[in-house]
């Protein structure tokens, strides 16, 4: 018999919020190609965790074919054109596997309010909507983060860094889940990418870069017009120190330059050390010339494939039915192991 060793697995969500920034991209998207050729990898589209914050005025709704909505199709075709590739990877929409939901209401019987309420996440968002009401699903938004983890028997989890403390409340969970019950669950590793987990404002590097910043300097938006990014990253700011050794990477007392050789490193796959040497004598203004060409090449042919691709729904429909096929036949018998267990 053919001994086959079976890849470990890999899992990732994005919300599809249809505004995805280079902050996301450099954070874990650029990576996808790659991480493909190692582990075998589902992609989740995220949309029941997008409804903790959508908007309830009715304004969401748009046009469904066949139970795929207008902002689905653009997440799927952006997905694909990042690198996703249908043939190897399982790419699906969270609410069409109802999995999710189920084992997300067993799992929230296994953590406490306690550490639901120290998430950093949910504090923030807190303190934002001090007079409005908040949601019970932001406070329960990592529990269904275990559960979309945990019911494909995932080795590994590629996040930005934002993710992590939800990540370690999900190695928290399966833990207590398997020290109960046995060896249930297996306990994800945390994948960050060393560079790009955590891309700055380009005119604020001190802060993250944000899709809803309300200085649109700030955020570089895939889908954004060629020309606006390119001038976006000339107006970049970077720092005042005019040493001998203007392009290094110091965050503390360079954080504008550091982050775009974050960004640079990111788009080129070069190591920073390679970019500090190759741009050791030159100006900033050199620099950056070069940063936006690389950024607008690579956000360019993103485009060029998104568009194409999101010209041909029943395509995309087609591989997010594959993708739903081939989620649920992986995580029911996770979620049948775990009824079995709990005898429900
Ligand atoms: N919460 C993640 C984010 O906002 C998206 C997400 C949902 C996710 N489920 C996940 C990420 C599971 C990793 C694994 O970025």
């Amino acid at each position: 018999m053919l001994n086959i060793k079976k890849k470990d697995i890999m899992f990732t969500g994005i919300q599809p919020t249809g505004l995805l920034t280079l902050g996301n991209y450099c954070g874990t998207m650029c990576n996808w190609k790659d991480i493909q050729k190692k582990y075998e990898c589902f992609f989740c589209i995220a949309d029941l965790h997008a409804l903790t914050t959508f908007s309830r005025s009715g304004s969401n709704k748009n046009s469904i074919k066949n139970n795929f909505s207008t902002a689905i199709l653009d997440i799927a075709a952006l997905y694909l054109s990042c690198g996703v590739d249908p043939n190897r990877s399982t790419i699906f929409v969270q609410s069409h596997v109802y999995t999710h939901s189920q084992l997300y209401w067993i799992l929230s019987n296994f953590v406490y309010f306690g550490e639901l309420s120290r998430m950093t996440q949910f504090k923030q968002k807190l303190s934002l909507t001090v007079n409005t009401p908040i949601n019970l699903s932001l406070f329960c938004y990592p529990v269904l983060m275990a559960a979309d983890i945990l019911l494909y028997h995932t080795n590994y989890v590629l996040v930005g860094s934002d993710q992590k403390q939800h990540l370690e409340l999900v190695q928290k969970i399966a833990h207590r889940f398997n020290s109960i019950y046995g060896n249930i669950f297996i306990v994800p590793d945390i994948l960050i990418l060393p560079v790009g987990n955590k891309i700055m404002a380009l005119q604020d590097p001190t802060k993250k870069m944000s899709k809803s910043d309300k200085n649109t300097n700030n955020t570089i938006f895939l889908l954004e017009n060629i020309h606006s990014i390119y001038l976006k990253l000339q107006r970049s700011l970077t720092d005042s120190d005019c040493s001998s050794s203007c392009i290094r990477y110091d965050i503390l007392n360079k954080p504008g330059v550091s982050n775009l050789l974050s960004i640079f490193s990111c788009m080129t796959n070069k190591k920073i050390s390679i970019l500090e040497d190759e741009f050791k004598n030159c100006q900033y203004s050199i620099f950056k010339k070069k940063l936006s060409d690389v950024v607008c090449d690579t956000i360019s042919e993103i485009q060029a494939i998104y568009f194409k691709l999101r010209q041909d729904e029943d395509y995309l429909i087609d591989v997010l039915i594959h993708g739903e096929k081939n989620a649920l036949k992986y995580s029911i018998n996770k979620l049948d192991d775990v009824f079995q267990i709990l005898n429900l």
